[in-house]
């Protein structure tokens, strides 16, 4: 059994992937500035340190006797770095490559969290990892840069890392009342409160959505085999949705009868994404579990009991 550092681990991916490790036996050490995270995320037993991981002391500290790191604290959303681009780039790339500084000494694996949003433009679909990274906003270009150092803490630290690029995770806690909150939870939130909702463009923008705990499978084996190397997996299902389906579906799982609006189109916003997953499968054996429409019914759940 070993001791991880989970950044992030008060957020929605995080707090659920420590939810895991502890329940496989290991110990597990939380670093999160809370800036979207909650401390009742976390759970009891793990040991939480409340600090920026943009400051190098603090993430010194926070690698004191673990064996291993799982970098996912970020600013998560693509719209809050169209507005705030220095300042999302900062946590976005400072904290990940104090990360990898602070591996260095030990060459402790890191596994970190890129994201899908490096495809950018791409138009031919499904998305590889074969295909050169096309960012179209501030939050895609600081991804793929972390998968750039990634490449420099194997190369020139012998530091093994692994980028994971999830598409669309959605599911239980991810925060529904943030305007910066994935579409689904933002989607649901309305529905379910009656209230209308709003499409941005003319929702004929497609995504690929995975239910959370897939994701966090994928962490814990890459983690589990992480003793060399740089690579980068796409974390995805290979399944199409468009917004306005996923609204189709989830009106009729909520039993919504209320208006749905129809706003501009959001800056940089990708056009069409859906990945294959085909290495993810050869490195590791991944298959999606959940299909969409059962994790929005766990997620449904979830909200109307938090509600
Ligand atoms: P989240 O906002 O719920 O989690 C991010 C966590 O990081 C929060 O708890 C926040 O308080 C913490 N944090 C932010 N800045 C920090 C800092 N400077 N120091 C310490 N902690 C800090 O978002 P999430 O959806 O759980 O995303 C987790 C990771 O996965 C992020 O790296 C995100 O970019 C990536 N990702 C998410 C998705 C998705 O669809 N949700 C898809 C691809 C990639
Ligand atoms: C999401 C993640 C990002 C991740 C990326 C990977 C969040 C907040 N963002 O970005 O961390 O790296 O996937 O693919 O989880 N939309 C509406 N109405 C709304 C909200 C959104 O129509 O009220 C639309 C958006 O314009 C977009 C789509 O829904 O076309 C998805 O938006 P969003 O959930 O914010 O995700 P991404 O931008 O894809």
């Amino acid at each position: 059994m070993a001791t991880y550092l989970v950044t992030g681990g008060c957020g929605f991916i995080g707090s659920h992937l420590a939810d895991n490790l502890i329940e496989a036996g290991h110990r597990v050490v939380i670093l999160d500035d809370l800036s979207t995270g909650k401390t009742e995320n976390a759970p009891k037993s793990a040991e939480v340190i409340i600090g920026d991981a943009v400051d190098p002391t603090v993430v010194e500290k926070a690698f004191k006797g673990i064996d291993g790191c799982f970098h996912l604290a970020a600013v998560a959303s693509v719209e809050r770095s169209n507005e705030a681009w220095a300042e999302t780039h900062k946590v976005n790339i400072t904290a990940t490559v104090n990360i990898f500084e602070a591996a260095k000494e030990k060459k402790l694996p890191v596994v970190y969290t890129s994201s899908a949003a490096v495809y950018g433009d791409h138009t031919e679909m499904p998305l590889s990892e074969s295909m050169m990274p096309r960012p179209l906003t501030a939050y895609g270009a600081d991804k793929y840069s972390c998968e750039l150092h990634g490449r420099v803490a194997w190369m020139t630290h012998q530091i093994p890392t692994a980028g994971a690029r999830p598409f669309n995770i959605y599911g239980p806690r991810q925060d529904p009342k943030s305007p910066y909150s994935g579409v689904i939870s933002i989607f649901a939130d309305r529905m379910l409160a009656g209230k209308p909702y709003r499409i941005n463009g003319d929702g004929k923008q497609t995504r690929d959505f995975v239910y959370v705990q897939d994701i966090v499978r994928v962490f814990m084996a890459l983690m589990a085999q992480l003793d060399e190397g740089c690579a980068v997996y796409n974390v995805c299902t290979g399944k199409e949705t468009s917004i306005a389906q996923l609204a189709d579906t989830m009106e009729r799982l909520c039993d919504y009868k209320g208006e749905r609006e129809y706003g501009p189109a959001r800056l940089g916003d990708a056009r069409a994404s859906v990945g294959t997953n085909a290495l993810l499968k050869e490195a590791i054996g991944f298959v999606p579990q959940t299909p969409l429409e059962e994790g929005l019914k766990h997620t449904l759940n979830w909200l109307r009991q938090e509600g």
